[in-house]
């Protein structure tokens, strides 16, 4: 691979909104990048409705490692990296299940669900001089936010909520119960993976409004098939949610976070009322009940319309988290978890399960068409050639941010819905970690008092 042979700003130019494809395909970017950016962020390693019990564990990954997410006997969650410290063999090799040991295959060594080191044979005579408190796996920092759990390796990185900088209203609304109450929600089965040959950046952030009039035109489009089986618009004139109804806007954050956002405006429609659940008269109710407690709750806000992608690797879809993990420069693991309420009466979740397999799973209606395209656009861009054409990111660049910050009473900047300003915004934050010594440097705020 060739070395890196530009600064940072010349391979994301901001001011003229352009960016090289050597950051989607060389080397020596690739490793830097997972020691800047990955060993930095806060990421998204699960959801506490994966582990309630305590002594429960699930496998995750921070950038391209495997960590174990347990939970202790004192209900304490802890992120460890799944390398055993004795000669860096796997220690868990299950991706759920519940245990308050993890015993190494190799020789033995054993560690409980803090990673303290609590066996080892051969101990007595043949390690008399190590001390067992030095060798336990090597623990990340935890925060949990409304149920999610997220995990960075940086010690100096800011809390998770200043970390978010605003993007914290738009991340409960999706962590929510539909009914508005607070960590609400739980993941509905197991964790949906699949590999693809493009790099962890292109289907981040996902915010491309510009894409989906051709890239999905055939099945949901075209035919006017959603994944129920009824019509993605219904015969009321009024479309799958709301976002067609309201004005929608980019909104991106100087963190890196981007989104669409709908104005909220009272009246709006649910989702409960569009025509996906007409034939299912159970969801549908479930749905409009909790809805009307939810506007008794959080009023105007309770139509709140939003995806939130947080820098760098997590996205929301509808109620649908994708976590991208680097897997080399030209490999992604994607990892989709599907999010219903807690409390959905069985039919409900099987229905919504259904749903979101039909339009997010490896084999669904929107994703496939995404993926095609996410790896011709890989191997048409790597070689010698392609890659030293910039991409183009220049959609209303010379337009400044068409609302600053709380024009709507809400956190961000809003931006037009047909707008290359996400883009524009999450490479500049990308290459800033490229270049930041520390977090010193890459602070955008005080923390909060
Ligand atoms: S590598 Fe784990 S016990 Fe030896
Ligand atoms: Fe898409």
């Amino acid at each position: 691979m060739a070395a890196i042979d530009h600064p940072m700003q010349k391979l994301v130019d901001a001011e003229h909104g352009t960016v090289s494809r050597e950051i989607f395909c060389n080397q020596d970017i690739y490793d830097q990048e997972m020691d800047q950016v990955f060993k930095r962020s806060w990421l998204f390693v699960g959801h506490e409705s994966q582990i309630p019990k305590p002594g429960d564990f699930i496998l995750s990954r921070m950038g391209e490692e495997a960590v174990i997410v347990t939970r202790d006997r004192q209900n304490q969650i802890h992120v460890l990296l799944n390398s055993c410290r004795h000669r860096g063999n796997l220690v868990c090799r299950y991706d759920q299940g519940n245990s308050t040991v993890f015993t190494c295959t190799f020789h033995g060594w054993s560690y409980d669900s803090t990673g303290t080191l609590v066996a080892l044979p051969y101990h007595d005579g043949g390690y008399n001089e190590m001390p067992k408190g030095d060798w336990g796996l090597l623990p990340a920092r935890v925060e949990t936010f409304q149920g999610s759990i997220w995990a960075t390796w940086d010690h100096t990185a800011p809390s998770f909520i200043d970390y978010l900088g605003g993007a914290e209203l738009y991340l409960a609304t999706q962590l929510k119960n539909t009914d508005g109450t607070d960590n609400g929600a739980e993941v509905l089965g197991g964790i949906v993976k699949w590999r693809l040959g493009c790099n962890w950046k292109v289907p981040c952030p996902d915010t491309d409004t510009t894409h989906g009039w051709i890239t999905h035109k055939s099945m949901a489009l075209a035919l006017g098939v959603g994944p129920t089986g009824n019509p993605v618009r219904p015969d009321d004139g009024r479309s799958i949610s709301t976002r067609q109804v309201r004005p929608r806007y980019t909104v991106s954050f100087p963190e890196g976070h981007t989104m669409g956002v709908t104005i909220p405006e009272e009246g709006d429609p649910s989702w409960a009322d569009s025509g996906i659940w007409s034939d299912k008269p159970v969801v549908r109710e479930s749905l409009r009940e909790k809805f009307e407690q939810r506007k008794k709750r959080m009023g105007v806000m309770a139509h709140l319309s939003v995806g939130p992608a947080i820098f760098p690797n997590e996205g929301w879809l509808g109620r649908v988290v994708r976590i991208m993990h680097p897997q080399g420069p030209l490999m992604t693991e994607i990892w989709t978890y599907f999010f219903v309420d807690k409390d959905a009466p069985t039919e409900v979740k099987d229905a919504l399960g259904s749903y979101y397999e039909h339009w997010y799973g490896p084999g669904g209606m929107t994703q496939q068409d995404d993926m095609e395209n996410w790896y011709t656009l890989t191997i048409s861009s790597k070689g010698p050639m392609a890659r030293k054409l910039d991409l183009n990111y220049q959609m209303r660049l010379s337009e400044p941010p068409l609302h600053g910050p709380s024009t709507f009473g809400l956190p961000g900047l809003f931006a037009h819905n047909y707008s290359d300003e996400n883009h524009r915004r999450f490479y500049q934050r990308w290459a800033e970690y490229m270049e930041a010594k520390d977090w010193g440097e890459l602070r955008v705020r005080e923390p909060a008092k």
